[in-house]
């Protein structure tokens, strides 16, 4: 299974989470200008955000994800956004906007430097009271996860157009204050073929403290939620972590 083929089957494993989506709607909707995504991967956000009347621009370096996404706006284009391919602390991303939102998960993939690099540019980026807002796993719960786990099987999707069956299923290792995810894919062929993909992200165990102090100390001041609906974070209880950072 080649890049492209599993950023497809990401897409299509990711489309299926929308809990989400209500929140960066609203977000972008409360902003009045664009909204920048960093790490817009296939654009499981990115195009709900554009189909919802809102100018986003979406950044990633990932050109298997972006072929996924380009696919999609060749089928049907929008005018309303446009896609930089680069590493978020290193691309041409012009303008000023007054929300940058980093959605499921992929702050707590950055190490340290990166972090610092990343609010660097965020806060050349912000409008005046501007908000950059992160979706990540609560550190905390995962801190507390066993050490390593055994695969478990996550969904199966059934593919009416090939008669295809999509199986995913994951699990976990712990290694020195990382915390790393595996997937597995498997399209099941009506005729018995079997396809496996897989794909592994690590995210780093440092504590909402350390999270909240680094931003601070980047120029920060920050609120925490710890749902959707933005009620107050709760460290041992929420699965997410939401950050809502603003210059100070
Ligand atoms: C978990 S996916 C999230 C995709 C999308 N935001 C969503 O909500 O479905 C993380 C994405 O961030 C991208 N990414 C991670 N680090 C990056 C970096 N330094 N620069 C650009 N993209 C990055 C990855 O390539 C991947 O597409």
């Amino acid at each position: 299974v080649d890049p492209e083929q599993i950023a497809e089957l990401h897409h299509q494993h990711h489309a299926q989470y929308t809990e989400d989506m209500p929140l960066w709607l609203a977000l972008a909707q409360e902003a009045t200008g664009r909204t920048l995504e960093l790490g817009c991967g296939t654009g499981r956000v990115l195009l709900a955000l554009a189909d919802a009347g809102i100018e986003v621009v979406g950044v990633d370096h990932d050109a298997a994800m972006l072929s996924v996404l380009r696919r999609q706006l060749k089928a049907q284009p929008r005018a309303n956004m446009s896609v930089i391919e680069g590493d978020f602390t290193e691309a041409a991303v012009s303008g000023e906007f007054p929300l940058i939102i980093m959605p499921c998960n992929t702050y707590s993939t950055l190490d340290a430097d990166m972090r610092q690099k990343t609010l660097a540019r965020v806060k050349t980026w912000l409008a005046p009271g501007g908000r950059f807002v992160a979706s990540l796993p609560n550190p905390a719960l995962l801190a507390e996860l066993e050490a390593e786990s055994e695969p478990e099987m996550e969904l199966a999707l059934d593919d009416p157009a090939t008669g295809a069956t999509l199986s995913v299923s994951s699990g976990w290792a712990r290694e020195d204050g990382w915390l790393r995810f595996d997937w597995v894919y498997d399209l099941l062929h009506p005729d018995g073929r079997v396809e496996r993909g897989t794909a592994s992200t690590r995210h780093e165990l440092a504590g909402w403290t350390q999270l909240a102090g680094e931003l601070e100390d980047a120029g920060f001041r920050v609120d925490a939620w710890g749902d959707h609906t933005r009620k107050a974070f709760d460290a041992d209880q929420d699965a997410n972590l939401i950050f809502c950072a603003q210059c100070v």
